[in-house]
């Protein structure tokens, strides 16, 4: 028989979608790489600027191409979308994103497309939540980047605060990726040892750490017009698990049925992805206060979904 094709189709390629074929190159054996957009240059260009990467790290067959190219791909990572302009919510994107959403997710489930679904567009849960809706895929083929973007960054604030290495830092972000994260102070542990036995745990603590994972993505954009290493590499480690059936425990936007008290929406907790997508999701430890805050937001997505849709 023969071996499995991989096969992996970008569809926006803009700073993030771009920066995304970047580490996936470098990082994910790949049979082929799809770059689809609009502005067919822009696509041209960047495929012949990866091919100079591909002669370094073996990575063969990119190249431009149609939603039509989605019937045999392993996945398909929707990039496409409007940005976020300094001073923008994710959430007030909403109403263009959606739209635009519409018109690729139905032609690329029209081509036969039979794979993973992965979704990085903002209002990231809302558009993944749109794009099961939309597909009628199960919701275990459809993932978002969701909040592993805001644990990294947490991650890094931590490191950055106590003077230790980012990899000293176990700890999550969970719920909505956007101004109502949650940040579970309990579950975060340093050198393997509780926060609170490291430093002073008090509410200014916690305030000083929430603003700086809530507010980084507006400083960046901000400063340079756009955040995209980020969420490139936090989209590589979500393909690269699927295509190779790591089994890998990652923070993601997970289809929630049940857990912390949700049904039917995506949002931010740790899962098991492999080649099935979206294996399992693990319910992570929440005081009453952080699951009443993850409900509220989810009430709010599904009022703020019904609009859009
Ligand atoms: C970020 O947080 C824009 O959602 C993107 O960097």
């Amino acid at each position: 028989m023969d071996k499995k094709q991989r096969k992996i189709v970008i569809v926006g390629d803009g700073s993030v979608g771009s920066s995304f074929a970047f580490s996936l190159v470098q990082n994910c054996a790949l049979d082929e790489l799809v770059i689809v957009d609009l502005v067919k240059q822009h696509a041209e260009g960047d495929v012949k600027d990866l091919e100079d990467v591909a002669a370094f790290t073996n990575a063969t067959n990119i190249h431009t191409g149609e939603y039509t190219d989605a019937h045999d791909a392993d996945i398909v990572v929707i990039t496409a979308g409007v940005p976020r302009k300094p001073g923008e919510s994710r959430l007030d994107l909403i109403n263009r994103n959606t739209k635009i959403l519409e018109s690729i997710v139905k032609p690329v489930v029209a081509s036969g497309f039979n794979g993973c679904f992965v979704i990085s567009s903002n209002p990231v849960d809302i558009l993944t939540s749109m794009t099961q809706r939309l597909s009628g895929f199960p919701r275990n083929r459809v993932i978002g980047t969701g909040t592993s973007l805001d644990t990294a960054r947490l991650r890094v604030a931590l490191a950055q605060k106590l003077h230790v290495s980012t990899n000293a830092v176990n700890a999550a972000v969970l719920g909505e990726h956007g101004d109502s994260s949650i940040v579970n102070f309990d579950e975060i542990t340093v050198n393997e040892q509780p926060l609170a036995t490291v430093t002073t745990v008090d509410e200014q603590f916690k305030t000083e750490i929430e603003q700086a994972v809530r507010g980084k993505g507006g400083q960046i954009i901000n400063q340079k017009g756009a955040t995209f290493y980020g969420v490139a590499i936090s989209l590589m480690q979500i393909c690269r698990a699927i295509l190779n059936d790591e089994n890998a425990e990652l923070i993601v936007s997970a289809a929630l049925s049940g857990q912390y008290g949700i049904n039917d929406l995506y949002l931010g907790s740790p899962a098991i992805i492999n080649r099935n997508g979206l294996q399992k999701v693990i319910e992570a430890d929440l005081s009453e206060d952080e699951r009443t805050r993850m409900q509220h937001f989810a009430t709010k997505m599904l009022a703020m979904m019904n609009v859009a849709s």
